[in-house]
C-alpha cells in the first residue's frame, strides 16, 4: 500500500510517498480502507519539531531521537472496513467507520490502517459524509473531553478563546448544546463563522481585548493555548474554571471515558447538532502542501485529505 512517510524531522518536504506492506488485522482488529484523513496542528508539530532546544531534546526522547518512531502521521481516519479479525463482534466488512488513531501509533496518511475494535472507532453517522465526519474524533473529542472538566450548567457564561480553530469550532457548538451562554473570541474574518456555529456573542481579538471589558465568565476555555494568565484571571468569576487545550487534554492513555465522549459526539452528529468546519481539502499527494498551510496557524476548523486508493 501507499503511505506518506515522515522520513526525518524537518520541513514539509520530509514527507514522502512510499510503498509499504499492507497491514493484516489481528484477531481483535478490523482493517480500514481509508477514504479521508486530516492534517492537524499536532501532525505539523510532530513533523517539524520546531521547539526551543531543551524542549526539542525532551520531545525527541519521547518521539524518536534521529527520526520519528511513529513515521506515518494522521490522527483521524474515515473509511470502510475491508476485513475483520476472527474475534471481532462489533463491526462487519463494508461498515463505514470513523476512528482516532491517536492511541494506536497514528497512521492515517496511508491507504489502510488496522484498529482494535475496542479502540476509538465507531460506525460513521449516515447523515454525514466521510469528509464531514473525519475530524470529529480529533478536535471534537478534545473539545468534549476538556469541557467535561467544567461540568457546564445551563445558563453559565462560557468564553471560548480561539473559537475559529479546530478544537474551538467544536467547543462553541458543544458548550451551546450543553445550555451555556457562549462568547467566542476570534479575528475579524472569522466573526460570521463563529456566529453561525451558535455563539451568542463574538469578540474580535484584533480590535478588543476581552479581558479589559469587565465581563466575567464561569468557564474560560483557551482552545489555542495563547492566553496569558493575566488575561484569563481578569475575566474569570471567583468560582470560575479556566481550561487550556494542551494542559487539560493530556493523554493518560485511552480509557472508557474516551468511548463515552465518542458516543456523545456521534449522537450529536446524528441529531445534526454539530457540524465540522472544513477549511480546505487536499489530495494525498498534496499532504506536504497541506502541512505548509496548517503551519501558518490560520486554518479555520479542519484541513482534510482525500486518500485515493489508486
Ligand atoms: N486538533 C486537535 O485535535 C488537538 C488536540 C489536542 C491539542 N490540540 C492543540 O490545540 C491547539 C489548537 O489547535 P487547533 O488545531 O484547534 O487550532 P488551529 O486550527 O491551529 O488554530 C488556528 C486558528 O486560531 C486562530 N488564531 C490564531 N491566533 C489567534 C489568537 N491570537 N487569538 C485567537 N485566535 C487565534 C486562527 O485564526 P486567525 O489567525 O484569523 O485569528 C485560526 O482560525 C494546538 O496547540 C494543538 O496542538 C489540538
Amino acid at each position: 500500500m501507499k503511505a506518506m512517510v515522515t522520513t526525518k524531522y524537518g520541513p514539509p518536504e520530509v514527507l514522502q510517498i512510499k510503498e509499504i506492506e499492507k497491514p493484516v488485522p489481528k484477531t481483535n482488529e478490523v482493517l480500514v480502507k481509508i477514504r479521508m484523513t486530516t492534517v492537524s496542528t499536532g501532525d505539523v508539530k510532530m513533523r517539524g519539531l520546531d521547539l526551543p532546544t531543551g524542549q526539542k531534546i525532551a520531545a525527541r526522547l519521547f518521539l524518536g531521537f534521529t527520526k520519528p518512531r511513529k513515521d506515518i502521521l494522521g490522527m483521524e481516519i474515515a473509511g470502510e472496513i475491508e476485513e475483520v479479525g476472527e474475534d471481532v463482534t462489533k463491526f462487519k466488512v463494508g461498515d463505514e467507520v470513523i476512528a482516532s488513531t491517536f492511541w494506536v501509533d497514528l497512521g492515517g496518511y496511508a491507504q489502510y490502517k488496522c484498529m482494535p475494535e475496542d479502540d476509538i472507532i465507531a460506525v460513521k453517522p449516515s447523515n454525514m459524509s466521510f469528509e464531514q465526519a473525519v475530524p470529529v474524533l480529533g478536535g471534537g473529542l478534545t473539545a468534549a473531553k476538556v469541557l467535561k472538566i467544567a461540568d457546564i450548567q445551563v445558563g453559565q457564561r462560557v468564553l471560548i478563546y480561539g473559537a475559529s480553530g479546530n478544537v474551538g469550532t467544536y467547543a462553541v457548538q458543544i458548550a451551546k448544546h450543553l445550555g451555556a451562554v457562549v462568547t467566542g473570541v476570534c479575528s475579524t474574518r472569522n466573526l460570521e463563522l463563529v456566529k453561525s456555529l451558535g455563539a451568542d456573542k463574538v469578540i474580535d481579538y484584533t480590535t478588543e481585548d476581552f479581558s479589559k471589558s469587565g465581563e466575567t465568565y464561569d468557564v474560560i476555555f483557551d482552545a489555542i493555548d495563547k492566553l496569558t494568565p493575566e488575561q484569563w484571571k481578569a475575566s474569570l468569576k471567583e468560582t470560575g474554571i479556566h481550561l487550556n487545550v494542551n494542559k487539560h487534554s493530556g493523554g493518560v492513555g485511552r480509557s472508557k471515558d474516551h468511548l463515552e465522549y465518542m458516543f456523545f459526539l456521534k449522537d450529536l452528529m446524528e441529531e445534526g447538532k454539530i457540524q465540522s468546519v472544513i477549511d480546505k481539502t487536499y489530495t494525498f499527494r498534496q499532504i506536504p502542501e497541506a502541512h505548509k498551510y496548517v503551519e501558518t496557524g490560520r486554518k479555520r476548523g479542519c484541513v482534510v485529505v482525500i486518500v485515493d486508493q489508486d
